[in-house]
């Protein structure tokens, strides 16, 4: 098989090369997740690596030397992917992980535990969007074709980690828990200060006003353009094509309308409104 086809793991499609069926498998079965884990979870493409900054940041109390001479999946390991074990168990708690897993395949051992799961959720048609130029830069994923036939995958979740309607869906069912906190890309964009507080508060950390600032101002889009542990410009060049594109590609809200014709923004919203019927959450998006 092409390294450029996807697998499926329990009805989920994965891209060959940076995870493997037993790499999820340990996760799903194997893995102790502990009591003071911190573990981002999100569909892939909603400002996950943002988030990791954000983290990386508050338990520096801001200051940016931890981020900016660590390599961001060291920091904040990848669980599920294949080098994701190996760099959790490198990192001495309380750790701030990973995962882009859906629910009914996070590692089962975080159920009996008190660990902290941030959940992010983004306009899923800007996570299309930023999903269809990943997938042009990686060269480890599927060729996505034009958007026309992305947008197809994408709303039939026959992509990197499935349908984004499972996800938020399985995910969403842990609203409520109070070791379970979900934010959005677009909260974080408008009002960057008030929800690294939030997220201060859901941590129990304590940072003064100073060291808030200095998080907000490491974490904002330029800043991690700039810094070169976060920025995937040290990714080896057998997974991505450094001449096709940029992880801190534009870093906003609402590009969507420069990509999707009417048609297909009404192809997505009847799509939406199908998948999405009876769940009780008003994104921003909505
Ligand atoms: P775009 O491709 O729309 O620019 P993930 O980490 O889940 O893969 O998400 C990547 C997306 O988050 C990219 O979106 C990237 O530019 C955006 N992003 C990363 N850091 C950001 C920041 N500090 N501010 C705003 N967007 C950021």
């Amino acid at each position: 098989m092409s390294s450029r086809e996807y697998f499926t793991y329990k009805g989920v499609s994965f891209p060959h090369g940076a995870v493997t069926a037993k790499s999820i498998f340990q996760m799903e079965n194997e893995f102790q997740i502990l009591d003071d884990d911190v573990i981002i979870v999100t569909y892939p493409k909603s400002g996950t690596i943002w988030m990791a900054e954000i983290l990386g940041l508050i338990k520096q109390k801001g200051d940016p030397t931890w981020n900016h001479n660590l390599i961001t999946w060291k920091r904040s390991p990848w669980i599920e992917s294949i080098t994701g074990l190996e760099n959790a168990l490198l990192n001495p708690p309380p750790r701030i992980l990973l995962s882009h897993l859906q629910f009914h395949l996070f590692p089962k051992s975080f159920l009996q535990t008190k660990a902290k799961v941030i959940y992010i959720l983004r306009n899923p048609k800007d996570v299309l969007v930023s999903f269809y130029h990943f997938s042009i830069f990686m060269k480890i994923f599927p060729d996505p074709g034009s958007l026309e036939e992305f947008l197809e995958k994408f709303l039939s979740g026959n992509v990197h980690y499935g349908s984004w309607f499972d996800h938020v869906k399985g995910w969403m069912e842990m609203k409520g828990s109070p070791n379970f906190f979900f934010i959005t890309y677009e909260e974080l964009q408008q009002d960057l200060r008030g929800c690294v507080k939030k997220i201060c508060h859901f941590l129990g950390k304590e940072l003064n006003s100073q060291q808030i600032d200095s998080v907000v101002e490491y974490a904002t889009f330029q800043k991690m353009k700039e810094n070169k542990m976060s920025n995937f410009s040290l990714m080896p060049d057998n997974i991505v094509d450094h001449k096709k594109g940029r992880f801190m590609r534009k870093g906003i809200s609402g590009d969507w309308k420069n990509h999707l014709t009417a048609a297909q923004n009404e192809y997505f919203d009847r799509v939406y409104r199908e998948n999405m019927q009876g769940m009780n959450t008003t994104f921003p998006w909505d």
